[in-house]
This record gives structure tokens, C-alpha cells and sequence, in this order.
């Protein structure tokens, strides 16, 4: 059964400045994603507070919060068959070191909050995030 999703992808500050944006979307795209929608934009920090709003009460919220919103960062509207869980599995571990393997994270990422991307994790949580994005 074929079950076509969307889910939203960030490339973080630390990527787009290191100049990995095309790199990191040949990543997608070999492994059958495509990229619906996408923006170069820098957001404040009350927005990005708003955006990982779910982390609110971890010890490394504000600082996540600065880090968001202290560069530009592209976000895209990614789709494909069960795109939620390919892109996590792109991605990889949220901590570079303990990344498989040929993951963006293993490959690019500097260190867990420099991690160079980001990507919805529940069908849930990737309506909410394209909405906010891209409504
Ligand atoms: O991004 P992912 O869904 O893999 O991880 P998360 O647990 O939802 O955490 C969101 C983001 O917070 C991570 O991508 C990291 O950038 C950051 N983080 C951090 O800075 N320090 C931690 N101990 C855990 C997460
Ligand atoms: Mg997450």
C-alpha cells in the first residue's frame, strides 16, 4: 500500500553557513524524496521559541531557541513515500557521534546542538510545522 507523505525539513544554521544546503538536499533526493516548497529566511527568536515550543521545559530549550534564529536557515516541504520516517532515518541520530553511517548528521554535523538538520517526527508534528513554515 502506497502511503504518500509530507514532512518538514530544516537545514540549520550551521549547515547553510557552511555552505552544505545543495549537499545535503542531493541527500534527499537519491533517496526518492522531492522537494515540494522551499525558503531561505532567518526567523526571530520568539519564532523559533514558538517552533520547538515542545521542548519548552528541557534544560537546552533557549539556547536551541538562539541557535534557530541565529543565521539563516532552509526549510523545504519534503515528499515521498513514508517521508516521515526516511527523512529521520537521512538524517540520522540526533547526536552526530552516534549517527550511522552516510546520515547527514554523521557526515556534516558539528556536534547534538549544531547537528545540521531538522525533520518532523510524527505525522502530527509535520502538519503543524509545514503549516507553520508555509501558511
Ligand atoms: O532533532 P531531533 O528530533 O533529532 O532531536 P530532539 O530531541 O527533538 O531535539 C531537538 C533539537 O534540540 C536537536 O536537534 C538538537 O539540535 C537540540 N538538542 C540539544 O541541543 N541538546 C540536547 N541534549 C538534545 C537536543
Ligand atoms: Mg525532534
Amino acid at each position: 500500500m502506497s502511503s504518500i507523505e509530507q514532512t518538514l525539513s530544516i537545514i540549520k544554521p550551521d549547515a547553510v553557513e557552511r555552505k552544505l544546503t545543495e549537499k545535503i538536499k542531493e541527500k534527499f533526493l537519491e533517496n526518492k524524496l522531492t522537494i515540494k516548497n522551499q525558503k531561505k529566511i532567518q526567523i526571530s527568536k520568539e519564532e523559533a521559541a514558538e517552533f520547538y515550543k515542545v521542548h519548552q521545559t528541557k534544560p537546552f530549550y533557549d539556547r536551541l531557541c538562539s541557535y534557530l534564529s541565529s543565521g539563516p536557515i532552509v526549510v523545504m516541504i519534503l515528499e515521498g513515500e513514508k517521508a516521515i520516517t526516511l527523512n529521520r532515518k537521512i538524517m540520522g541520530a540526533t547526536d552526530p557521534k552516534k549517527a550511522d553511517d552516510g546520515t547527514i548528521r554523521k557526515e556534516f554535523g558539528i556536534s547534538i546542538d549544531k547537528n545540521s538538520v531538522h525533520g518532523s517526527d510524527s505525522t502530527g508534528n509535520a502538519k503543524k510545522e509545514i503549516e507553520f513554515f508555509f501558511k
